[in-house]
């Protein structure tokens, strides 16, 4: 009898049928919502491969009640696994960097624009019946040739924002551990701060009210890591006191819920955490983990493991 896999929520059909494929017993969570935690813990028994997805805490307590042989996160980012834990009990961990690099950055320099051309909120004007026609002091906004965009975490995605932004005329700076400038100086020089770093403990609410309070009052902060990298209370109180003049965010501190002083200011536009979401990016990352698991399962090195930390 072949090991059991559980996926904790329907990924793409392609990567579905390369599983089915395999004759791989598969237990799949319905979604929408991520898996609540007692039913990740009664459906992992049994299984020794795990398809995670970001919203779910995979923790030792979910490692040993599979027991667990091998996980695929479908995802760049693992911050929700403990992977000292993985570590520890010899089970490898997947990811799935690249393919998602263009579709994230491409979705970074749409916030831009929306929020420097103020997109939404001209949308809403034209909508309300309220627009008078056309005027030379309307909806002025921050024009990107000239400007600078500081990239915090000079990563893939980052060097992907990097370059569509010097496609628009924009001057780069960055920040990196150990390269770039220092990150107090990258948030006083830069009109618009693009967040790309993992979440860890060192990055946890790097971009807190003193991170915002150095930024330029016509600066936008952009968001398409994690959520917890950015304190959403001080980000509310900054958009509101006019410390910074907009925010692009795709990720959130606590998802789905969203600070509702983040849902009531027009200074913001919030997407519900689709930076990959793109049907070839998609599909990719579904055939990644898919792979992935089954090169676990038959305890073979992974192609796409995580690199110990
Ligand atoms: C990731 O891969 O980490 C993204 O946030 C999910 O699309």
């Amino acid at each position: 009898m072949p090991d059991r896999v559980l996926i904790t929520q329907p990924i793409d059909d392609d990567a579905m049928a390369l599983l089915y494929a395999g004759s791989i017993p598969v237990d799949v969570w319905p979604g929408p919502e991520p898996i609540p935690r007692r039913e990740l813990l009664s459906r992992v028994v049994g299984c020794a491969g795990l398809i995670s997805m970001l919203t779910d805490p995979v923790d030792a307590e979910v490692m040993d009640a599979g027991p667990l042989r091998a996980i695929a996160q479908h995802a760049v980012g693992v911050n929700n696994i403990d992977l000292k834990a993985a570590a520890k009990r010899g089970i490898p961990v997947g990811h799935t960097p690249g393919v998602l690099t263009d579709a994230t950055a491409d979705l970074a320099m749409t916030l831009v624009l929306s929020v420097a051309r103020r997109v939404l909120e001209s949308d809403h004007l034209v909508r309300s019946g309220d627009w008078k026609g056309w005027s030379p002091t309307l909806m002025r906004g921050m024009e990107l040739r000239g400007s600078t965009m500081g990239i915090i975490g000079m990563g893939r995605i980052g060097t992907a924002v990097a370059e569509r932004a010097r496609a628009f005329g924009m001057e780069i700076v960055h920040h990196n551990r150990t390269s770039g400038v220092p990150l107090d100086e990258l948030l006083r020089r830069s009109d618009v701060v693009s967040l790309h770093c993992p979440l860890s403990p060192s990055t946890r609410h790097l971009i807190d009210g003193r991170a915002l309070g150095l930024m330029k009052p016509t600066a936008i902060l952009i968001n398409t890591a994690r959520g917890p990298v950015v304190d959403e209370a001080a980000l509310v109180g900054a958009l509101d006191d006019g410390v910074i003049a907009g925010a692009g965010l795709d990720v959130f501190e606590d998802e789905p819920r969203v600070h509702p002083g983040l849902l009531a200011t027009r200074k913001a536009v919030l997407l519900p955490h689709i930076g990959s979401a793109t049907t070839t990016t998609r599909r990719r990352m579904g055939r990644m983990v898919v792979e992935d698991i089954i090169h676990g399962l038959r305890g073979e090195a992974l192609k796409h493991k995580v690199n110990p930390r």
